[in-house]
């Protein structure tokens, strides 16, 4: 094996082309794959910036030069001196950017040898995402995954420059923090100073952020790492990271316009994707009722409509006793589809079912006239007002249900998105960008039997919704407002409560006691005090805008070293135990029996 000596690479294996041709290049990098035709061989090298092939000619190179090149395998590190020649035309790869040419190696060092990977370096392998996170390394070595990174990397940089030249100063807040209420779930960290004492892991850097604002440092950012011990999903990661954002003296308006810009500036600089602004706008309660969700996915229609008055007043207790308790009756309309098979509408039952719809009824307009489990209890006529409102035509499906609103919204929101993805009706290629606004201020929680803040509890109710915070906390909305592209949320933030008896009042609102907000929050509520100016912001989430960059499905394609769903971490294997001194040292007695933590 050669130690490292003068490497001085002349090129990125992935940079070299025809223009290139007779000039001798220094390449470093690893063997993608080898091909062995007797006295000749040619390697795919790879490096960060792409293949190359290179070429090793026994009856150029003399034969122990090249005996040295038949022991390369895959993945090997090597080093080549050799020449760039053109490709003779019908050896020309035009699906490769170096495809034109090839290296004709003059001398080669190993590096370094490797063992036969769990699997192969290459873009769109189809191997257990376990395995892939146990041998992150190597899957983070493939192309399409270099590419994510290098995106991300990307992105973070326009951020950065884009916030720089609009006047924010980027400041670090803590990692070790007093957990509070609200929120998620936290992850603690035992204190061995104090013993019995916990800090949390931020949740974001929110409280933070708003005492800079108090501070008087006016704009602020930061590429903040937060944690939330949540339920993991596709787009939700335990520790995942914003570009949290807070400024003080700007309207709600102003806020979505300097954020727009930023995103267009990403989009249009990272990805040479045109985005247009102003995005669209529409409130919260528009976006329950016609997408029954409040992170839509503009990029087809299919949207909820109420028939409601169609089917009121009928002998089918399904729809009445519905509407009679104050429900409602919703469709969705799947074009040309009215002849989906009988099977398919059984498991669309219980589809809805896991949406805690309690059932689902359709109208099938086919050539030969109208299915549904409810067409005796309505004459034609009304299938016909329907058909008409709906904007219906005969070969097209309405699933219905009916329910009290949230379940409704819940049920058929998640319908339309299943029908979309099972009738090809997404066009990957758009990017659909709106504003969610007037958010409701609270939201109610069954199971504790209390309001709690939709957003979070620092979060401004609007001017003319403040006499209702204690009176009627259902009826206030919020100067909140979230990002949604494609139907994911990507950013979420609000205008501030900058008075201290305004916050006390909501915390009153959300059932917390003088005392128990003072002894959570004094510190905000004193800070409040001393000359806070009107601030608000915004956080968006890093991992989930790059994944839609990426047009990934998942963040964990996005995020080097990513936990599991069951948040662990396959490589590493983290979380896992510590040992007794450890513990003792904390003041730390766990309840597990060792075994039982296996
Ligand atoms: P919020 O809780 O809405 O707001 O978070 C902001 C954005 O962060 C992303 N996000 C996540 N991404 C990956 N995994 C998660 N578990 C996760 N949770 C949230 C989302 C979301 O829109 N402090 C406020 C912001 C503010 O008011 O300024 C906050 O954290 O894209
Ligand atoms: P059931 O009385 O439960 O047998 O329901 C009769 C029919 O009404 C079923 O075949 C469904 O098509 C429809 N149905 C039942 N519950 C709902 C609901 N919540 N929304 C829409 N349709 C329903």
């Amino acid at each position: 094996m050669e130690k490292v000596k003068d490497i001085n690479r002349t090129n990125g294996c992935g940079e070299i082309r025809k223009s290139d041709e007779g000039k001798e290049v220094r390449l470093a990098g690893w063997v993608s794959r080898r091909r062995d035709h007797g006295g000749l061989i040619f390697v795919d090298m790879r490096d960060r910036s792409g293949i190359v092939q290179i070429v090793f000619d026994e009856a150029e190179m003399g034969a122990d030069a090249f005996d040295a090149a038949e022991t390369l395998r895959n993945e090997f590190v090597i080093f080549v001196r050799g020449k760039v020649r053109a490709r003779s035309e019908d050896t020309v790869n035009p699906k490769m950017e170096t495809g034109e040419i090839e290296i004709l190696v003059a001398e080669l060092r190993i590096l370094n040898k490797a063992k036969t990977p769990p699997f192969y370096i290459q873009d769109g392998i189809d191997v257990d995402e376990n395995v892939r996170l146990r041998y992150r390394y190597l899957d983070l070595r493939r192309s399409e995954m270099q590419k994510n990174i290098m995106l991300r990397h990307r992105v973070a940089k326009i951020m950065r420059d884009y916030l720089d030249e609009n006047g924010f100063l980027e400041i670090e807040t803590p990692m070790l923090c007093r957990s509070t209420p609200e929120g998620a779930r936290d992850f603690l960290v035992p204190s061995r100073l104090n013993p019995g004492q916990f800090y949390a892991l931020p949740q974001s850097p929110q409280i933070f952020k708003q005492l800079l604002m108090v501070s008087g440092f006016e704009k602020y950012f930061q590429i903040a790492r937060c944690f939330r011990d949540e339920d993991l999903r596709a787009d939700r990661q335990p520790e995942f990271t914003q570009l949290d954002m807070e400024t003080s003296f700007l309207s709600q308006d102003e806020i979505l316009e300097l954020t727009e810009g930023l995103i267009k500036k990403i989009f249009e600089t990272a990805l040479d994707v045109k985005v247009e602004t102003p995005f669209l706008r529409m409130s919260w309660d528009e976006a329950m009722d016609r997408f029954g969700t409040d992170k839509p996915d503009l990029r087809f229609g299919m949207e909820l409509q109420d028939i409601s008055e169609f089917v009121k007043g009928s002998d089918f207790k399904v729809f009445t006793s519905v509407l009679e308790s104050g429900g409602q009756i919703k469709v969705i309309k799947v074009d040309d589809y009215a002849n989906i098979p009988r099977r398919e509408l059984d498991g669309l039952v219980e589809y809805v079912k896991i949406y805690g719809a309690k059932g689902l009824a359709w109208i099938q307009y086919t050539e030969e006239g109208i299915k549904s489990p409810f067409k005796k209890f309505y004459s034609d006529e009304t299938f016909e007002q329907i058909k008409n409102a709906t904007g219906a035509k005969t070969g097209d499906l309405l699933l219905v249900v009916g329910d009290k609103a949230s379940v409704v919204a819940q049920a058929l929101g998640e319908l339309r998105l299943e029908m979309a993805r099972r009738r090809n009706l997404i066009d990957e290629n758009i990017f659909k960008f709106l504003w969610i606004v007037d958010f409701p201020m609270f939201e109610y929680v069954e199971e504790e039997k209390r309001y709690k803040a939709m957003h979070h509890p620092f979060t401004s109710p609007r001017d003319e919704d403040e006499e209702f915070l204690l009176t009627a906390p259902e009826k206030v909305k919020a100067k909140a407002y979230d990002m949604v592209l494609n139907g994911v949320e990507i950013g979420g933030g609000s205008l501030r409560i900058y008075r201290s008896d305004l916050q006390e009042k909501v915390f009153e609102a959300i059932g917390l006691t003088h005392e128990e907000a003072r002894e959570k929050f004094g510190f905000l509520m004193d800070a409040f005090e001393y000359g806070t100016p009107p601030h608000g912001g915004i956080a968006f989430g890093l991992d989930r805008l790059v994944m839609l960059m990426a047009k990934r499905k998942s963040i964990r394609d996005v995020i080097p070293f990513p936990k599991t769903q069951s948040a662990t971490d396959p490589m590493s294997h983290a979380p896992g135990e510590v040992d007794e001194k450890q513990l003792r040292e904390l003041s730390i007695r766990t309840t597990v029996k060792k075994s039982a933590q296996q």
